[in-house]
């Protein structure tokens, strides 16, 4: 069964981001050699991955275009309002309550896992959705005070695992359900 994963990385103060979308305090963490859930291993389980719109320009403006594709290679569903310049393989342009693309969503990952990108609204509203299942996170040794939150609502989740990678310490939840 396809799973909902939001796999990402925060401040120790819940920000996925500074204010101005800034990574520097993340990116210049040193890691080590072992990760309770190596990317190459994680990467491996996904089928298609979902993003925000800010995210999505992020990742094109910093880790650039590999031959003219959307970064990833899964099918990605860019969540936004706005239409994209130019059409782009591998990517569809939805918006709404991520609810209404579940089906497409999960056809698109073929009994794969499904990566939440971020940011942190839209991996709440798949949470109130039921389409979030698990969160794994990287702490980094650093708080921001202000900037892009980590998780937008409110949810009860379970520690499953935990381990150190380099700087960062690592985290595994189950997310258990919407906290009323
Ligand atoms: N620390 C990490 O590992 C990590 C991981 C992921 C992201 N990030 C960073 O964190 C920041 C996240 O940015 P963000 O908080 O602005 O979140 P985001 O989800 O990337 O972008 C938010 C935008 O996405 C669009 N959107 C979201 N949900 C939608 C929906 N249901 N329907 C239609 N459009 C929707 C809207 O854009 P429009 O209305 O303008 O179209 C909204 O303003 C970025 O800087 C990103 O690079 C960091």
């Amino acid at each position: 069964m396809t799973a909902y994963r939001y796999y990402t990385a925060t401040s120790l103060d819940g920000f996925l981001a500074d204010e101005h979308d800034s990574l520097d305090w993340l990116l210049s963490q040193p890691t080590g050699e072992h990760s309770i859930l190596p990317y190459g291993e994680f990467i491996a389980g996904i089928g298609a991955i979902i993003t925000g719109r800010t995210t999505f320009d992020w990742v094109l403006a910093h880790d650039g275009v590999v031959d003219g594709a959307w970064v990833f290679t899964q099918l990605t569903f860019l969540f936004t309002h706005r239409g994209l310049d130019a059409p782009r393989e591998g990517v569809t342009v939805v918006s709404g309550p991520p609810a209404g693309h579940r089906a497409a969503i999960e056809a698109a990952a073929a009994g794969r896992d499904v990566w939440i990108v971020g940011g942190g609204d839209l991996a709440a509203e798949c949470a109130r959705s039921g389409m979030l299942d698990e969160i794994f996170v990287s702490i980094a040794p650093v708080t921001l005070g202000a900037g892009r939150p980590l998780l937008g609502g409110r949810f009860d989740l379970e520690l499953r695992e935990h381990g150190t990678n380099g700087a960062l310490l690592e985290v595994r939840f189950a997310v258990l359900g919407e906290r009323t």
